[in-house]
């Protein structure tokens, strides 16, 4: 195997200490390093020590001739496999989200194709504010992958979320990203979550779905490599790190964002879509009346499956979800003909189960060779699982 090489960008916090461990770390898993160092981090370590330990010389400075004349920011940019930004402070992730390039560090980020993985780490009320939560989320939807912050005591004194991630876990999460699934150059999209149908611009129909065997599903198929695009409604569980993440209100909306990210070579849709919309929703509230109670009107929903497995664009593999109360088994069977999907994987959504919005989850996985009945497990580990039976199946074609 090739020698593996992560660009390293250290920015400014008192955790850039915490950077010449990791180093350490990569260079003793034989993972060669090129550093970067912030203006500010230069305040906290110095660039002799940075070089001395990535063995490497530290690029610093966006126009540097010496530098540029050996190797330019745009190529700096790309010849790495993964770059890691250690510590992220709020200011740098700032300016990734917002597409700045006023520096070498993001600069580079800005001209990367290459996947990024953020160790954020900041005093605790940064971290918690409304612009670096939104920061973080704008990243994530860009398929940045993060680890950490980590909770703690604080050298300002402070306690609370904004460490940064320990060196060993930043390896693990670099370790991970590193490795070459069995779904690298693979792409599938995930949907999840719930759809809300408007009755008026305050209410809406939705139902009870948590999101959450949806986003363990992404980050399983993440995790063997895959390259996801995940579609989620207004799920309660955030979307996981690392994945293309699309926000959807309705299943209209849901169809128009699974057609745009096609072609894919697998589709799981674990989405509780609704089935029907208010097809005379008003564009006004609706007031209470002495004339009576308002009557709403349905229409059907596209069936985002159906379509997509029918459809001209169709991926090698696609999966749908079965939530039954009763017969599971058999109605799931019969949806898998009636969609035309490959695997259904089913599973009884009766209150009593505690499955809907619980942390587990009992399947059945109805494929062209029968049902096979899972045992009730976590739904992080009916993800892996699912995952490990669409990189075999997706290998296997
Ligand atoms: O028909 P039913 O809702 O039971 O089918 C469930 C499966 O179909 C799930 O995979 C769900 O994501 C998908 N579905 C869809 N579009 C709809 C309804 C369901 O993609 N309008």
């Amino acid at each position: 195997m090739d020698q593996k090489r992560v660009l390293l960008i250290i920015g400014g916090g008192i955790s850039a200490y915490k950077s010449l461990l990791l180093i350490r770390l990569l260079r003793g898993a034989r993972i060669a390093v090129t550093p970067v160092l912030t203006r500010a981090g230069e305040e906290f370590v110095t660039p002799l020590s940075v070089s001395a330990l990535a063995g490497h010389k530290v690029h610093s400075a966006l126009f540097d001739l010496g530098q540029e004349a050996e190797m330019g920011h745009i190529e700096l940019s790309r010849s790495a496999d993964l770059i890691v930004v250690a510590p992220a402070t709020a200011d740098l992730m700032a300016k990734m989200a917002g597409g700045r390039a006023d520096d070498l560090a993001s600069t580079l980020l800005l001209a990367t194709d290459t996947p990024v993985l953020l160790a954020p780490a900041m005093n605790v009320r940064m971290w918690h504010h409304a612009a670096t939560q939104r920061n973080l989320d704008a990243l994530r939807g860009d398929g940045i992958h993060v680890v950490g912050p980590n909770s703690g005591d604080m050298a300002c004194g402070e306690f609370g979320l904004g460490r940064m991630a320990e060196p060993d876990e930043i390896m693990a999460a670099i370790t991970a990203r590193l490795t070459d699934g069995p779904l690298k150059g693979r792409h599938i999209i995930v949907t999840s979550g719930p759809t809300h149908e408007a009755i008026d611009p305050v209410r809406y129909i939705a139902n009870r779905s948590s999101g959450a065997q949806g986003a363990a599903i992404a980050a399983a198929l993440r995790d063997l490599g895959a390259t996801v695009t995940f579609v989620t409604g207004p799920a309660s569980v955030p979307p996981p790190s690392g994945v293309q993440v699309t926000r959807v209100q309705t299943a209209q909306q849901m169809l128009g964002a699974v057609m745009a990210a096609l072609p894919a070579d697998g589709a799981v849709m674990a989405a509780a879509v609704a089935d029907w919309h208010v097809s005379n929703a008003s564009d006004q509230k609706i007031k209470k009346t002495a004339s009576g109670l308002p009557v709403l009107e349905f229409a059907e929903n596209p069936d985002i499956l159906a379509e997509v497995s029918k459809g001209a664009n169709r991926p090698e593999l696609v999966v749908g979800f079965a939530a039954e109360t009763q017969n599971v088994a058999e109605y799931a069977a019969q949806k898998r003909l009636r969609k035309g999907c490959d695997w259904i994987v089913a599973n009884d959504v009766s209150p009593q189960t505690g499955i809907m919005g619980g942390s587990e989850n009992a399947v059945t996985l109805i494929t062209d060779a029968g049902a096979e009945e899972w045992p009730r497990m976590g739904k992080t580990e009916v993800a892996a699982r699912l995952a490990a039976r669409i990189a075999q199946a997706l290998g296997a074609k």
